[in-house]
């Protein structure tokens, strides 16, 4: 523990080995989506528990990207709020630096709080208008106690604004005098004012134009590599998923239903679901994997189908599939390891 903290103190970032930042064991976030009692009393309708999140574990290392990719709805977000504390799980805990995340609130949690930070997707919504763009940036150094000093806290704001590749003189403007991916930057700045270890970046470039989104991207790997940053990143989109990430989980339902490193992923895929979300994009790895578009929606998350959710649109299912909740296995193959649920790769027959 205290070799971990070492590491967040010196100005020179050296990379531990298989260092876990970040654990999260089992997490479960229900949602009582309930109508009023009155409601419930007169037209004598259930009470109704949303799962959005069911479940779900991994760790993330020290200098890393995981991301999550699914379709809408799949609990994505919620992962990533549960991930930063905005939520309580459930069940199953989130371990930060080998800690217990529901410490952050206390005393004792603030200094590992500011190591922990997140990027949304809408850089303009999560930057006030009103305010100019040096208020901004220095908002959290201000809220955690960092700095008091007002030449210092100038300097800081200007050091971050060159390291998203902005210029200081930016700091008088306000985030409307801003491009959409400038504006992502401003918030990428803003994110980094603490020195953060962990960035959890939920659809950071989604709102961005396709060239503006590369810039983006390529931005906070070279930020990643210069201070040996930590990220799980969310997004529904595989092609941006594939340029950034080290290792890969794909959710269903609150679920992950799939897990592997990038390569292994995008050239073997196991779990069908994960090949329908490949059947949509371009052959990105050029396997030459034979493509079996499946369609179906997603279905609806407060009646969600008996054994494995994904059934009703898979090819494969079979009548244990029917009933049977699949659990996340490891199976270790010719394209590498992966973690899969489900009962046709237990079986062998896919
Ligand atoms: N505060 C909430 N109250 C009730 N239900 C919620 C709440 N937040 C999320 N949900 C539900 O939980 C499920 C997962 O939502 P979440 O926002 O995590 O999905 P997502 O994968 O991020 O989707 P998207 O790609 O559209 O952003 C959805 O069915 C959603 O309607
Ligand atoms: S468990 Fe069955 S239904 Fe689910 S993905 Fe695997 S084969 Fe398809
Ligand atoms: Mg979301």
């Amino acid at each position: 523990m205290n070799a971990v903290l070492k590491n967040t103190t010196s100005t020179q970032w050296e990379p531990a080995a298989d260092q876990v930042i970040v654990r999260a064991e089992n997490i479960a976030k229900y949602f009582d989506v309930s109508p009023p009692w009155l409601n419930r009393v007169l037209e004598r309708q259930k009470r109704a528990i949303l799962h959005a999140v069911d479940g779900v574990s991994f760790e993330i290392k020290r200098g890393e990207t995981l991301s999550l990719v699914g379709e809408s709805g799949c609990g994505k977000s919620t992962v990533a709020r549960l991930l930063v504390g905005l939520y309580t799980p459930t069940l199953g805990r989130v371990n930060f630096f080998g800690r217990d995340l529901r410490e952050m609130n206390s005393q004792r949690g603030r200094s590992l709080r500011q190591k922990l930070q997140m990027i949304f997707q809408d850089p303009y919504a999560s930057l006030n208008p009103r305010w100019r763009v040096a208020d901004i940036i220095a908002e959290p150094l201000k809220a955690h106690g960092l700095m008091k000093d007002k030449a210092q806290i100038i300097a800081r704001v200007d050091e971050l604004l060159q390291q998203v590749r902005l210029a200081p003189a930016d700091k008088l403007k306000f985030p409307h005098q801003f491009s959409g991916g400038q504006r992502q930057r401003l918030s990428i700045a803003r994110a980094l004012a603490t020195k953060p270890e962990f960035l959890v970046c939920d659809e950071p470039t989604s709102a961005l134009d396709v060239s503006v989104q590369a810039q983006v991207l390529n931005l906070m790997k070279e930020l990643q590599r210069e201070m040996g940053l930590t990220y799980l990143f969310i997004s529904h989109n595989l092609a941006v998923v594939h340029h950034i990430s080290d290792r890969v989980g794909v959710m269903y339902l609150g679920k992950i239903v799939e897990l592997a490193s990038r390569t292994t992923l995008f050239k073997t895929p196991r779990h069908p679901y994960t090949c329908m979300l490949l059947d949509a994009i371009p052959d990105l790895e050029m396997s030459g994997r034979a493509r079996t578009p499946v369609g179906g929606e997603v279905p609806n998350p407060l009646n969600p189908p008996a054994g494995c959710t994904f059934h009703p649109r898979c090819p494969h299912a079979n009548a244990r599939c029917r009933v049977e909740v699949p659990l996340l296995k490891l199976y270790r193959h010719p394209g590498g390891e992966t973690q899969a649920a489900c009962h046709g790769v237990e079986e062998n027959r896919i």
